[in-house]
């Protein structure tokens, strides 16, 4: 049953499955405040055994202890993926439909290629725990909007997020924006906010997931934003030497292992025209490992963050582009770096 928007995306397919997905967002929220509790965030020592019932009372007090927050934390993720899973899956055939059908409508367009050979570090990890990934599922890019929604705790519906990181984002000094190119664009909601942006450019998004590309189109189209998606890899675009004026990722960079990163930024470089910008907002980074310490847990489906939050991703931009500029702003809550060409 068709029961219309939830923002830009498909409602879930009934009334029960709604209800369901908004338990699971309602335990991330619960999770995520009492998360902050100091009894909460700190880490459990597992020697100290509670003395009293008082120390006991103590110890749990201002919300669960850390290892039973991991665990709502990763079982929610579980059981909000299995619940889009279903609720999307009630109407896979129609959806399916309607994909194909979208390839060919316009504004804009979608390149995407069957026979695409996805690379290993992309197809032989867990990203965020999504059965299926980016790029398995047919319906990747209905599923992991819905995701994102749950984990955004329904304040990205209308693409705030990306909104209001585009607005915050520079214009190259010249104020010439005739292309813009949005790496790891996912369901496509940074490219439409530049659309919205600088209506007159060409703005253009791409992504390895063929799913996510076909969505992001669907989604553009409903909206009614000429925004060009296509299948590709940020470090081997196709596009041709300084083509665009400026090059954007949000959140790509921890996903990717670091010899990738590094290539994304080389063609960055590559494809913006001298006084370009490339503009980057992901995890902060070059944090120091504390000495004898084990990675980070990985409970979120992250397999690439540990490495990258303590790698000089800062440095890398100031190597191939010979400046940077890092800033933080209460309004964007990820440091956002720009370089110029
Ligand atoms: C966390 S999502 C990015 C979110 C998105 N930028 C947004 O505005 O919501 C990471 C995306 O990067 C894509 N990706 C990962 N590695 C890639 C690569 N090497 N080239 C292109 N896309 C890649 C994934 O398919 C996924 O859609």
């Amino acid at each position: 049953m068709d029961r219309g928007f939830v923002g830009t995306m498909p409602a879930a397919t009934d009334r029960e499955d709604e209800a369901y997905l908004e338990f699971v967002e309602g335990i991330r929220i619960f999770n995520a405040l009492s998360g902050t509790s100091p009894a909460a965030a700190r880490e459990w020592d597992t020697t100290h055994q509670p003395g009293s019932a008082e120390d006991l009372r103590t110890m749990l007090s201002g919300g669960p202890p850390r290892p039973v927050n991991r665990r709502l934390y990763r079982t929610s993720q579980e059981m909000m993926w299995q619940g889009v899973i279903e609720t999307y899956g009630k109407r896979k055939d129609e959806l399916l439909a309607e994909l194909d059908r979208y390839d060919r409508l316009g504004p804009g367009s979608v390149q995407w290629d069957p026979a695409f050979v996805y690379p290993d570090y992309f197809a032989s990890v867990e990203f965020h725990i999504q059965p299926g990934n980016y790029h398995a599922d047919p319906l990747a890019g209905y599923i992991y909007h819905y995701g994102t929604k749950i984990f955004f705790l329904s304040r990205n519906d209308d693409d705030q997020v990306q909104r209001t990181l585009v607005r915050l984002s520079p214009a190259p000094a010249d104020g010439l924006v005739r292309r813009i190119l949005d790496l790891g664009c996912s369901v496509g909601q940074a490219a439409t906010a530049f659309k919205e942006r600088y209506p007159e450019a060409e703005v253009w998004g791409i992504d390895v997931g063929a799913p996510m590309v076909r969505y992001a189109h669907k989604r553009a189209v409903d909206i009614g934003l000429e925004v060009h998606f296509k299948q590709a890899l940020a470090e081997a675009t196709g596009f041709p030497d300084a083509s665009f004026d400026i090059v954007h990722a949000f959140i790509l960079f921890h996903e990717v292992p670091l010899a990738i990163g590094e290539r994304i930024v080389r063609e960055a470089h590559r494809l913006l025209r001298p006084g370009g910008l490339f503009i980057v907002e992901d995890f902060p980074t070059n944090i120091p490992r504390r000495p004898n310490t084990s990675p980070r847990r990985d409970d979120g489906g992250e397999p690439y963050a540990d490495d990258y939050v303590h790698s000089d991703f800062h440095g890398l931009i100031r190597r191939v582009f010979g400046n940077v500029i890092e800033s933080y702003t209460p309004k964007s809550f990820l440091p956002m770096r720009v370089a110029t060409k």
